[in-house]
């Protein structure tokens, strides 16, 4: 085996990749935003390039021409779509490939808590949903308490049209979930398109959290009144009781002294 057996295939490859004036050059990756116009700038390494031109289906209208390049400016990008620089330079045909990737940036972030008011311990769930986004694969939906990340979710590719996404996160309520706002971060991550990372926040969202503890406090606050309204009651009927026995002795009392006077009275003249 040559000593350059493993790496030969990789080297010849990259010798035809980068092997000047091999005609086509690699496709240019772009995005535009749906519906808006875009400028194209075709250029050529050649000093005085002949026949030259931007094909695409789209409407375009050439807005500077110099030596070595050619702007163009392409309206109403609807769909994906690709378009070819191509001039002739000593005879020779050369083109480069633009693909142009549409994307609908998550202009609407939508953050729901399910219920709004939850008890300790009991289930809620967050909902994010962005109404029209694309590419769907490039999205990365991020639900946040406070700044702390809970949960992100990434999504397949979907079809080119802009289309609803949405993420969902179940968690228990704990007591110190109502100190932090819920929110829901929205990332459309075009870099690999040859754009920017284009990212949307959802308005602030506040979880009520009750404690569980309320209705026992409720109970225990309804037994103690009950207790302490019957001792009191009892106190005073005790009280009442009392003075009327003391009165009714008392009266006893007069009663039998008067009764031994005049027993006394009775006996005396004998
Ligand atoms: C187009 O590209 C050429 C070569 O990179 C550059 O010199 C020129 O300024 C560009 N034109 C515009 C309008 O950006
Ligand atoms: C843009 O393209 C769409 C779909 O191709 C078409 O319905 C619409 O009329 C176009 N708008 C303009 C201003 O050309
Ligand atoms: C949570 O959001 C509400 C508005 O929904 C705001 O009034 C409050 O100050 C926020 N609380 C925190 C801790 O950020």
């Amino acid at each position: 085996m040559s000593p350059f057996g493993f790496w030969g295939l990789p080297a010849a490859l990259l010798a035809l990749l980068y092997c000047p004036g091999s005609g086509e050059k690699a496709p240019e990756q772009v995005a535009v935003k749906r519906g808006e116009p875009y400028k194209v700038n075709c250029t050529s390494s050649c000093p005085h390039p002949q026949i030259r031109g931007l094909e695409t289906t789209l409407n375009k209208v050439e807005l500077q021409k110099h030596a070595q390049w050619t702007e163009y400016l392409v309206s109403n990008v609807s769909q994906d779509t690709v378009m070819y620089c191509h001039f002739t330079c000593s005879g020779k045909q050369m083109s480069k490939t633009i693909s142009v990737r549409v994307f609908h940036p998550p202009e609407q972030v939508l953050l729901e808590l399910q219920p709004a008011r939850v008890t300790v311990g009991r289930p809620f769930t967050i909902v994010c949903s962005v109404p029209a986004v694309a590419p769907l694969e490039k999205l990365t939906l991020t639900l946040l308490h406070g700044k702390k990340p809970l949960h992100t979710q990434t999504f397949g590719s979907g079809k080119d049209d802009p289309q609803e996404a949405t993420a969902t996160h179940n968690a228990t309520a704990h007591k110190e979930d109502g100190h932090h706002n819920f929110s829901c971060r929205a990332e459309l991550d075009l870099r690999s398109l040859g754009g920017d990372i284009i990212s949307s926040v959802s308005e602030a969202r506040a979880l009520q959290v009750y404690e569980p503890m309320q209705d026992n406090q409720m109970v225990i606050i309804t037994v103690v009144s009950v207790l302490l309204f019957l001792f009191v009651t009892s106190v005073l009927l005790c009280f009442i009781f009392g003075q009327q026995w003391h009165q009714r002795q008392r009266r006893t009392y007069r009663v039998q002294e008067a009764w031994r006077t005049l027993r006394r009275t009775w006996a005396q003249p004998t």
